[in-house]
């Protein structure tokens, strides 16, 4: 079996107003009826493919967690004492399980609409990782983002790829030569690992991560279904993402390329596009009337919203706040004092 590590830990400050400090983007139903996080459980409830399910949080995320996973046999939690990015995260369930375990890292706030090519490349991912290799899925760029890993595919293994070349967050000079080069694919963020091997190729890498994070973990405590690592030998960490920690160094890279209508609703306008469209590609929820838009994303909790002859804005109410942006804008919303001081 399986053993599903959901990663808890991002705000999603790009999807403001919408997700806000109280209400971060997992927790929310931006795609359908249930959220991020339910959505990412579900994916991985299938007694016949997976384990319970391990999620890794913070404090701030556990109220949410908590309510959230409820309906999911045996999950437990580890509740990291402050966050340390996705390379100590991951290593604190690796360092739990049984080292021969082989570990599916999930990020709790994607959007995957076909989950059943998601299990299929599951599968694939997790025979390659039980030969030791850190598998990543590689998903078809269709644009030069930045906000991405870049993997480059080398020579077929059974069910995928070596990769030659991994490449986080590249500028946008390079991002836009791997794009034209084709032979990249970008980083899904979902990566199967054998969990000892995870944590030979973390301790050959970054030593000083490994040692913290096994310390934390013999020094931890047990809580009901939930874990608590040591404070202090965790504080001692230099957070890093698993990306640069790891997958750039590692000479073990492997990928499975999946189609399965990813999305990591980094901003409104991938929002957008994960939603159906009607037959003018408008999505809207709530109280809204369009006249003579085309793909607009209107959707309000409360007041109601009007708007005529607009092509590709985001108009988002929430509670008090107003959101407009364009969706070229929409990668900037972040930026705004409402965003970073909600
Ligand atoms: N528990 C925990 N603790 N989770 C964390 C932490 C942490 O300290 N930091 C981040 N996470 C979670 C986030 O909530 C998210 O679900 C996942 O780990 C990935 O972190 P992001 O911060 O969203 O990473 P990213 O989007 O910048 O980049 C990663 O994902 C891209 C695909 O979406 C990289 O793996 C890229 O290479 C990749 O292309
Ligand atoms: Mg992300």
């Amino acid at each position: 079996l399986i053993h599903p590590v959901i990663l808890c830990g991002g705000s999603g400050t790009r999807l403001w107003p919408k997700s806000r400090k109280t209400k971060p983007k997992p927790f929310l139903p931006l795609v359908g009826e249930r959220t991020l996080f339910e959505a990412t459980l579900d994916r991985c409830a299938d007694d016949a493919q997976f384990a319970a399910p391990i999620v890794v949080t913070g404090a701030a995320h556990l109220p949410h967690v908590s309510e959230q996973i409820a309906g999911s046999a045996n999950a437990s939690i580890i509740v990291e004492p402050e966050a340390k990015n996705t390379a100590a995260a991951i290593a604190l369930a690796a360092a739990r399980l049984p080292q021969e375990a082989v570990m599916l890292v999930c990020p709790s706030d994607h959007h995957i609409a076909d989950v059943a090519a998601f299990r299929e490349a599951a599968g694939k991912a997790a025979a390659l990782a039980a030969q030791d290799w850190m598998v990543s899925f590689g998903i078809t760029p269709d644009a030069p983002e930045t906000g991405f890993g870049y993997i480059r595919r080398g020579d077929a293994l059974e069910g995928g790829f070596k990769v030659d070349r991994f490449v986080e967050k590249p500028d946008l000079e390079r991002a836009k030569a791997f794009l034209a080069d084709g032979g990249y694919s970008w980083n899904g963020g979902i990566f199967a690992f054998r969990a000892g091997a995870f944590m030979d190729e973390l301790r050959s890498h970054r030593p000083d991560i490994a040692e913290a994070v096994e310390a934390a973990v013999t020094k931890g405590r047990e809580e009901g279904a939930s874990f608590h690592p040591d404070a202090a030998s965790f504080a001692m960490i230099d957070g890093e993402s698993v990306d640069y920690a790891v997958m750039e160094k590692t000479a073990r890279a492997a990928m499975v390329p999946v189609a399965m209508g990813w999305s990591d609703i980094g901003n409104f306008h991938a929002l957008r596009d994960a939603r159906t469209g009607d037959g003018e590609g408008n999505r809207v929820a709530g109280r809204v009337e369009l006249v003579d838009c085309r793909n607009v994303l209107a959707e309000s909790d409360g007041p109601r919203i009007s708007v005529i002859g607009l092509e590709d804005v985001a108009v988002i109410v929430d509670g008090d706040e107003v959101l407009v942006t364009t969706m070229e804008g929409a990668q900037k919303v972040g930026k705004l004092g409402g965003a970073s001081n909600q």
